[in-house]
């Protein structure tokens, strides 16, 4: 009885961790999807010249413009197509790593 109480309280502790673990990919994850920006938008979001910089942009700022060239909302001569290969989780990571990103020089 004293083993099963023991399994049954660690199954308690462990469940929770395993939920979020599902939900909020891991830095390196994150890191590598922005990384798939970076031709474009150049290494941390700081873009060469005539490209969007995104780094230190505001989250919520990237969230809403990936949001709208997903729905069409905002014209697009790229970025409609690629945003729509993005979940909206994945669009919320990726906006909190370059907002969280300094501002700088290519
Ligand atoms: C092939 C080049 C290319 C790649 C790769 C690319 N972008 Fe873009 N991005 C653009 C261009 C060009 C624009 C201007 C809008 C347009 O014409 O599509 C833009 C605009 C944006 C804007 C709006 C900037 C503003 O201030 O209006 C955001 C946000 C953005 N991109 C995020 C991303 C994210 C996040 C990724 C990676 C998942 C990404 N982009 C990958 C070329 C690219």
């Amino acid at each position: 009885m004293q083993r099963f109480r023991l399994a049954a309280a660690s199954l308690a502790m462990a469940l929770p961790a395993a939920g979020s673990l599902a939900q909020v990919p891991d830095a390196l994850q994150v890191r590598s999807w922005a990384g798939a920006c970076a031709n474009c938008h150049g290494t941390n979001g700081n873009a060469l010249a005539g490209n969007e910089p995104l780094a230190g942009m505001k989250r919520e700022d990237i969230v809403q413009k990936m949001q709208d060239f997903k729905n069409g909302r905002k014209p697009a001569t790229v970025m409609h197509q690629l945003s729509k290969g993005y979940t909206d989780e994945q669009i919320a990571a990726i906006a909190g790593w370059f907002a969280a990103q300094k501002k700088g020089t290519p």
